[in-house]
């Protein structure tokens, strides 16, 4: 706890491009968390670099992502915003965790598995001690809750285990945290095989829109959906998974329940109703890209609010560094 409001983190790499799924997932959600809960959201480039990364990209992306957070409505005055890299204490702490962490442990983490098999020429340590670094991101601030997406429930375990392990061989030093699980965006799925999550790395791009596509493509992208042959805008996920998803992500971005979303298509074709979602979606992503691209071209401002984050984050983080070097005998001066 930080005064009289609970501490939440969250974090998220800077690498591709961001759905909407991602937005409705993660961004959107983080905007609404920021006035219940002290919010510290990093940018985890540390985590990046455990797949190579080409730099220039990297660097990119990276101010690509501030200025995107900051356009949804991440505001830095309210919350922690910064740059992992920037904090030390991040590899410092991972380092003393990696001797509270079994070898057994990691090999068994299935991201490590899936991430094995698909990089196999590149199995490096860092990609195997991901957990830890993460686990070291979200005890350093002594976070409550941390938000995240379902694929992250395994890494926020061991957190909690980690943490647990810790507190127990010494004295209570991490708060333990409590992972909550999002749900509206893992409801979001591929366009053209809607039984897949909309994903950033899909097979087909068409599939999945991102926050940066403009107006054209939304709609493109929209009028191509897979539906069915009912010609019924109903919400049936079971039977009717493409129309569903499509309803889904009407609703999220125009405002209105599911069965209102429905009433509005009763006796339309599907054509109206693709095209409507395509607009829906459109429009809200505009005013996002243009302010992400003012933002873009002011880069003393970015760099004005990564050191500003930088410094928050690292005042929190060096006290629980500190109180772990004493717990664990380093010699302080
Ligand atoms: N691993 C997370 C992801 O890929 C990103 C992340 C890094 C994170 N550190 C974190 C998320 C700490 C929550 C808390 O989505």
């Amino acid at each position: 706890m930080q005064g009289d409001k609970k501490i939440l983190y969250s974090a998220a790499q800077p690498t591709n491009n961001l759905t909407i799924g991602n937005y409705i997932g993660a961004v959107k959600n983080w905007v609404d968390l920021q006035e219940e809960y002290d919010c510290v959201f990093a940018i985890a480039n540390m985590h990046a670099i455990t797949v190579r990364q080409n730099p220039a990209e990297l660097r990119k992306n990276t101010l690509s992502l501030l200025a995107l957070y900051i356009a949804c409505g991440i505001d830095p005055k309210k919350c922690v915003l910064y740059l992992q890299s920037h904090v030390p204490a991040h590899a410092e702490l991972a380092w003393v965790l990696n001797t509270f962490t079994y070898v057994g442990e990691m090999e068994r983490m299935t991201q490590f598995k899936d991430k094995s098999a698909k990089h196999a020429d590149n199995i490096n340590m860092g990609l195997m001690d991901y957990p830890v670094l993460m686990a070291a991101d979200i005890l350093l601030y002594q976070a409550d809750v941390v938000p995240v997406g379902v694929d992250q429930r395994q890494h926020l375990e061991i957190t909690r285990d980690i943490a647990i392990r810790f507190n127990n061989l010494y004295s209570p030093t991490f708060t333990v945290p409590e992972g909550v699980y999002v749900k509206v965006g893992a409801k979001i799925n591929d366009l053209l095989d809607p039984s897949k999550k909309m994903s950033k790395s899909a097979e087909n791009v068409n599939g999945s829109v991102f926050i940066s596509d403009d107006r054209d493509t939304v709609i493109r992208k929209f009028k191509r959906a897979v539906t069915d042959s009912d010609a019924c805008v109903k919400y049936d996920p079971q039977n009717k998974p493409g129309v569903s998803n499509l309803l889904s992500i009407y609703s999220v971005f125009s405002g209105k329940t599911v069965e209102e979303c429905e009433r509005e298509f009763e006796g339309k074709g599907y054509g109206d109703f693709k095209l409507a979602v395509g607009e829906a979606v459109a429009d809200k992503l505009a005013p996002i890209q243009a302010e992400q691209a003012r933002l873009l071209a002011d880069k003393a401002y970015l760099d004005g609010v990564l050191k500003d984050g930088a410094e928050s984050a690292a005042r929190r983080a060096n006290r629980t560094l500190s109180k772990v070097y004493k717990k664990i005998g380093f010699y302080q001066l």
